[in-house]
């Protein structure tokens, strides 16, 4: 009798890895999640182990399969989705990382961008990206002249680099296969997305070695398969690796030019699929790649704000506001408004559209009468705003308005941050019954790999649409304070 079939998506995220595993019906049979470490060693720095994120992802998976009792022989194939441009170098032989993997957020090659500053316009020529200590190159020049002897070791070809999707891919195919997918490869500052291959220009000028570098694939095939040694002795075939943001514009069915979705995670990321063209922006975004079915190339215009959800997470570890973040929802609707108090939080300066490598987050608008209510409130008030920000410049560069926005990611559970987007955006803001729609692109391009599905399987079920409901002028003026108090935050 044949076994039924199961897809096992591993989302590798910045705070937590997990294990999803779906079955044909595109629903959830059961997740296992571990959150993972983050090391701030001096202020604006993150950085993560990447044995740690490894040792978790094999957890992960013998958990989920052994919750729901399914064989390595029943998972038709694994699909990654993982955090983009967070960047580790280890050594082809050991298999050990010669340092952290340096997280995205991290801002320790600040100064590695200030001297390249003058490349800004070829870079965004090529990669549509921007010079930014948010994206790979820096961070690779940072760890071949900061790690005792690294540029030697990576110029006789002994070391390799990844993100975290080719690091997995590696350790998963037991040190086989070097590989990344168009969408990881378009964040990391060194990929030429209209010719699309690794750009030598750009390698000779930040002085990186084309030999670190792993070979570009398309987001849904089949690289290789896992070590017999990690799964009873089965091997599963890896059928995609793809940037968790693209896996959430996949998830959310966004396979149409012109739709939308925005993601609240750790950070917030607004992408808008742009079909083939690459759009470019004049006002702060970056055209990026989506994903690669076979020959076709899909762009997307992307709006990356650093920090989001983790606002709420930093109220209740570093302030021990709360337990747990789903008592905010309830606080924020105690209090009328925020009292007048606004909450910007560039922890790790500004994303898209300002990008301001070096502004720090401030609470400001405080009163005797402000509390604990308020400035929960006025968090989660900020990543709204955060989204206009990027919503509106997304309809300028493009000229297609924006009347439906699909939202995902743990914030998105918060009904009253939902109803604040759609006040404050003026817009649909639809939610999904599955939460996990990174996972289930990862997933989904994974089974299309090795004919598990076929586009015409992909269904997902609507959980709640969002309308305005508040008077424009009264959220015109909320907005404008909102931007009078990020002014102020970039003038210090
Ligand atoms: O570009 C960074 C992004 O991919 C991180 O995603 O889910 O860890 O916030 P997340």
């Amino acid at each position: 009798m044949n076994q039924k079939q199961y897809v096992l998506a591993i989302d590798s995220g910045t705070t937590s890895t997990r294990a999803v595993l779906f079955d044909h019906g595109c629903q959830i049979v059961g997740i296992a999640q571990q959150e993972g470490t983050l090391f701030y060693p001096y202020p604006g720095w993150v950085e993560q182990d990447a044995e740690e994120v490894w040792d978790l992802t094999v957890k992960v998976i013998h958990e989920v399969l052994a919750k729901c009792d399914v064989k390595p022989s029943q998972v038709a194939a694994i699909g990654i989705s993982n955090q983009r441009e967070t960047s580790v170098i280890w050594d082809k032989k050991t298999g050990k990382p010669i340092y952290h993997a340096l997280v995205w957020q991290s801002k320790q090659t600040t100064d590695v961008c200030r001297s390249w500053a003058s490349y800004n316009d070829m870079v965004h020529k090529k990669t549509g990206l921007r010079v930014d200590p948010y994206f790979s190159a820096s961070k690779i020049s940072w760890l071949l002249d900061h790690v005792e002897g690294a540029r030697q070791r990576a110029e006789n070809g002994d070391l390799l680099f990844g993100t975290i999707d080719t690091w997995l891919v590696w350790k998963l195919s037991g040190g086989k296969t070097h590989i990344t997918d168009v969408s990881n490869a378009s964040r990391t500052l060194l990929y030429n997305i209209h010719a699309c291959q690794w750009d030598d220009e750009l390698l000779k000028t930040f002085n990186i070695p084309a030999m670190l570098l792993p070979e570009v694939k398309a987001t849904s095939e089949v690289y290789t398969m896992t070590d017999p040694d990690l799964l009873d002795g089965r091997s599963i075939p890896i059928g995609a690796v793809v940037g968790d943001q693209q896996a959430a514009l996949f998830g959310q069915g966004c396979f149409v030019e012109g739709m939308v979705k925005n993601t609240f995670g750790t950070g917030g990321f607004m992408l808008m699929n742009t079909g083939q063209d690459i759009v470019d922006s004049k006002s702060g975004l970056l055209s990026t790649i989506a994903w690669k079915l076979g020959d076709r190339l899909y762009y997307a215009l992307e709006g990356s704000i650093f920090v989001s959800g983790s606002t709420m997470k930093w109220l209740r570890d570093q302030l021990g506001l709360y337990e747990s973040t789903k008592i905010t929802e309830q606080w924020a609707n105690d209090v009328e408004d925020t009292a007048g108090v606004y909450f910007v939080p560039a922890f790790v300066g500004l994303g898209a559209p300002y990008w301001n490598d070096t502004c720090k987050a401030e609470i400001s608008g405080l009163t005797l009468g402000a509390n604990k209510k308020h400035i929960v409130r006025a968090a989660l008030e900020s990543m709204a705003y955060q989204s206009k920000d990027v919503l509106d410049a997304m309809v300028k560069d493009s000229g297609i308005p924006i009347k439906n926005l699909k939202v995902d990611g743990g914030a998105s559970a918060n009904n009253f941050l939902l109803q604040f987007l759609s006040d404050l955006l003026r817009c649909e803001v639809e939610r999904y019954k599955i939460q996990e729609l990174t996972s289930l692109g990862a997933a989904f391009l994974a089974g299309m790999a090795v004919d598990y599905w076929h586009i015409e399987d992909f269904i997902i079920e609507s959980d709640r649409v969002f309308v305005p409901k508040a008077p424009q002028e009264q959220m015109d003026a909320y907005y404008a304070g909102w931007q009078r108090a990020v002014r102020r935050c970039m003038q210090e």
